[in-house]
């Protein structure tokens, strides 16, 4: 077994360090606080080719492994994870369904902008009344020969304003239930397709979140991912193993939290003493670190089985359950370890905790990543 990183790795690690030092950091407070979507450090992310991270070079990607994509993630996320979620989603959702599931004329078109990062790509599945029952999609895309014509909302989608393609999940045959969904290609500007108002969000309000409505929108047959049917499925594939970008950005989150605390305690006095020398400090650090690297093993295992090209739907969601959770619990404390400062913006760690928030919700609740492992274990 090997716990060492490789030095491209390592470059890759420190190449988004630097971006998220020098290009997130300066106003992410104010960002946050005025739900500014971070436009130049996303068009950024694209030139250092961090938006198609995984992606095969000849289709525009940078051809890295899921590792590097992982040490990036929690780099940019410890300082801001608005900007994160973007490059997750980008990644690990759209990128990734489209190389692996999409036409090679799909590829053409679609992939290789989108893993230069000329443009960003949404993933369209939650609906108000299909959250984390999926199946249930109420977005209607009837056969017209040539064509689908699509019809309905999609809810809380990420990156929904600022995308140029959407993956939309939709139902072509009701009969069918979840055999009659396909995943869809729609193109930002194709008529009937509107972007609602954003989501004025707990956390990561710098991301851009919105409803989408389709009235009556012809979308060419030839934008349909895989066979008839598979729409469901593709859903599934690709949530399943791009859970581990999410996991990454709670990993983010809390370990950001967590050095924001260790360096504040050995700053801060109280009782004569910096509170870093007093007990009660030492545990919580103690814990923190501890969760979070137990949080770091699992989502390596996660990464270096798709790597492999091994199953590891299982491994994600216990990455993503535990990681989220972590993230959470970490941030809380370090809150609580800044005291009355914790609870005011300047000191950062309110909205790492706002942010960790909805790591436990998107890409699957954590009640949903306890089904996936239940199932999993039970149908060993
Ligand atoms: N690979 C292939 N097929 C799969 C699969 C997988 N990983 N998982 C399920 N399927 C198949 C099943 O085999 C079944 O097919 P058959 O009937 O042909 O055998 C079909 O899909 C239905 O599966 P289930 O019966 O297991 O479905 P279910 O209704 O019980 O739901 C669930 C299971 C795990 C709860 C699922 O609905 C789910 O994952 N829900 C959460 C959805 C989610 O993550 N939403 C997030 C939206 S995306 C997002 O947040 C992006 C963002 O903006 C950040």
């Amino acid at each position: 077994m090997q716990f060492q990183l490789t030095e491209e790795q390592l470059m890759i690690q420190a190449a988004a360090r630097d971006f998220a030092q020098n290009d997130c950091k300066p106003g992410v407070i104010e960002r946050d606080e005025h739900q500014k979507f971070p436009a130049e450090q996303v068009k950024k992310l694209g030139e250092l080719g961090f938006l198609g991270m995984m992606v095969d070079p000849k289709y525009g990607g940078a051809g890295l492994d899921a590792i590097s994509y992982v040490l990036a993630m929690e780099e940019i996320s410890k300082v801001d994870a608005s900007c994160s979620v973007v490059m997750s989603v980008n990644n690990s959702l759209v990128c990734w369904g489209l190389e692996h599931y999409g036409t090679e004329e799909q590829k053409q078109k679609y992939l290789v902008p989108l893993a230069k990062g000329e443009v960003i790509g949404a993933f369209c599945l939650s609906e108000p009344e299909a959250g984390s029952d999926a199946t249930s999609q109420r977005t209607t895309g009837i056969d017209k020969g040539d064509h689908y014509l699509v019809n309905g909302t999609k809810n809380w989608i990420t990156n929904g304003g600022t995308a140029s393609i959407y993956l939309v999940m939709v139902q072509t045959n009701a009969e069918l239930g979840h055999r009659g969904i396909n995943c869809l290609i729609i193109e930002k500007g194709m008529p009937g397709f509107v972007v609602g108002p954003k989501e004025n969000k707990m956390g990561i309000r710098g991301s851009d979140t919105h409803s989408l409505m389709f009235t009556d929108v012809k979308v060419p047959k030839a934008n349909r991912i895989g066979e008839e049917g598979f729409g469901f499925k593709f859903a599934m594939k690709t949530l399943g193993g791009g859970r581990i970008g999410i996991a990454s950005q709670a990993l983010g989150i809390a370990s950001g939290a967590y050095e924001l605390a260790l360096a504040y305690s050995k700053e801060r006095k109280a009782f004569g003493k910096l509170i870093s020398q007093h007990q009660a400090i030492q545990f919580k650090l103690a814990d923190m670190a501890t969760r979070i690297e137990a949080a770091r093993l699992l989502i390596y295992r996660a990464a270096w089985l798709k790597d492999q090209g091994l199953p590891c739907e299982k491994e994600s969601a216990q990455a993503k359950v535990f990681a989220s959770e972590t993230a959470m619990w970490v941030t809380t404390e370090a809150v609580q370890i800044h005291g009355g400062y914790g609870y005011v913006k300047e000191y950062h760690v309110e909205r790492l905790m706002r942010d960790a928030k909805i790591t436990q919700i998107y890409e699957g609740t954590s009640e949903v990543q306890r089904i996936v492992v239940s199932r999993a274990l039970l149908a060993d």
